[in-house]
Parts: C-alpha cells; sequence; structure tokens
C-alpha cells in the first residue's frame, strides 16, 4: 500500500484526476467505480477538464456508482446517482449501456443487487476510487461489514444517517443503503482510497496503522495488492510514521 501526501486538496485533487486520466491511456477500456461525496468532488471537475483537454478517448470505459441509499429517488440532488450524473456522467456525455448505478428507489433492492453483482462479475473493476466515513466505512460498508458478496444492502449506521444528511437540502430519514461491497474492493486492480482535512486524520491513522479489524473497514485496505492512500496534508496529520 502507498501513501501519497498532498500539500492541499486541489493538489490531491489533480493527482486523483492524473491517475484516472493515465488509466484510460493504459487502459482505454478501463472499468471505474466511482464513489459519491464531498472528497472527490474536485478530482472529478480535474478529470473531466483534463480528458476534455487532452482529447482522451473514453468512449469504452464503463463506470460503476459505488453506493446508493435506499429510498432516495435518482433525481434527488443527495443521491450518488445525480452526484455522479452531474458531475461525470452528463458533462463526458457517457453513454447509458457503460453506466451501472444502483436505483434507490427499486422496489427490490435485491434483485438491484443481485443486477450490479452480475455486471460485476462480467466487467471485473479496474480502478476503485473511494472516500472514507468518519467511521471507516468505505461505500456504506459499515463497521462490522461482511466481506464476502460482490455487493450488499446494509443497515446505516447512526454516524452514517447523520453525516449523510449534509448531502441533502432537507433532513432525511437515511436507514438503508446498496454498496459495493469489501470483496470487489479487494477483487478490483487498482484500489485510490482519498481523503481531505483534518476531521478524516484520526481515521486515517487508523486505517493505516490500526490492526486489520472488520470493525473499522477502511482497514482491509491494509490487504489490498495493489492501493493507494491518497491525502493532503491536513488528513495525514496523525500518522505515527
Ligand atoms: P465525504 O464522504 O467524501 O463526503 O467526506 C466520504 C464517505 O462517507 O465515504
Amino acid at each position: 500500500m502507498d501513501i501519497l501526501k498532498y500539500k492541499n486538496y486541489d493538489a490531491l485533487s489533480e493527482a486523483v484526476a492524473l491517475q484516472m486520466v493515465n488509466q484510460i491511456i493504459s487502459k482505454p477500456d478501463t472499468v471505474f467505480c466511482l464513489a459519491s461525496g464531498n472528497t472527490p468532488l474536485k478530482a472529478y471537475e480535474y478529470f473531466v477538464e483534463k480528458v476534455k483537454k487532452e482529447t482522451i478517448d473514453y468512449s469504452r470505459c464503463v463506470f460503476f456508482g459505488l453506493d446508493e441509499w435506499i429510498g432516495i429517488s435518482p433525481d434527488d440532488t443527495g443521491s450518488c446517482h445525480y452526484f455522479l450524473t452531474k458531475n461525470v456522467f452528463e458533462p463526458l456525455g457517457i453513454a447509458n449501456e457503460n453506466i451501472y448505478l444502483f436505483d434507490g428507489l427499486s422496489k427490490n433492492p435485491e434483485a438491484e443487487c443481485d443486477r450490479i453483482s452480475r455486471a460485476i462479475e462480467k466487467n471485473g473493476i479496474d480502478l476503485i476510487i473511494v472516500g472514507i466515513g468518519m467511521n471507516g466505512h468505505i461505500g456504506f460498508n459499515e463497521p462490522g461489514a461482511l466481506i464476502g458478496n460482490n455487493v450488499q444492502i446494509v443497515a446505516l449506521d447512526s454516524v452514517t444517517q447523520t453525516v449523510g444528511q449534509k448531502y441533502f437540502d432537507k433532513p432525511m430519514l437515511l436507514k438503508k443503503g446498496m454498496t459495493i461491497a469489501l470483496r470487489s474492493f479487494l477483487d478490483a486492480k487498482k484500489a485510490l482510497l482519498i481523503a481531505n482535512g483534518s476531521k478524516k486524520a484520526s481515521i486515517i491513522q487508523q486505517t493505516i496503522e490500526g490492526e486489520i479489524s472488520i470493525t473499522v473497514p477502511s482497514t482491509i485496505i491494509q490487504l489490498h495488492k495493489n492501493a493507494s492512500v491518497m491525502i493532503d496534508y491536513e488528513a495525514a496529520a496523525c500518522l505515527i510514521n
């Protein structure tokens, strides 16, 4: 596992975007799995800008969304669906057949997870980009998460239910989610975990230097064969080594 540190959020975001672009250059049919959230927002802005400016051919790339709130409409500005559509897929004009996003309003979330799981089995994931929750979650793999499945439905931890309110313009009931599971995270050919800001410093220290334990799901990254943790100096502030 590499630990890559950047002086601030902007430098971190540019470096993440560069990794995404280089990934497409080395494998034009890259399968991405992308997180939503505040952390990757600027990296995606840079990514969109770079691929357009450098006329990178991304037409054969496939994109998976990392997770989704169950019960939240794809049109809701707080949904992961909306976030990735607005910030990546629409600006780049990605074809629908190359996009796999969970439908938070699906009447049958189990079937929805099966659909995504089958697509992962078929395509494989080349590059997965995840943020980290204040409780160490990756996607919606909360403390105590199972490792076995590709994709799963999870009961959201109280920390996620509270912190998740920041994405919505009014209070929301956020009880369950669908997520790419830790198995798929570990199986992805390359994984990037990104974090910025001092509020993430303690959980980043546990992730990198703590014992591997499912009570802090992000520690599982220590088992990944090709992972980088990309953080700004503030998020790196509690690292001992
Ligand atoms: P954030 O969310 O990027 O908005 O901090 C990270 C996460 O909860 O995984």
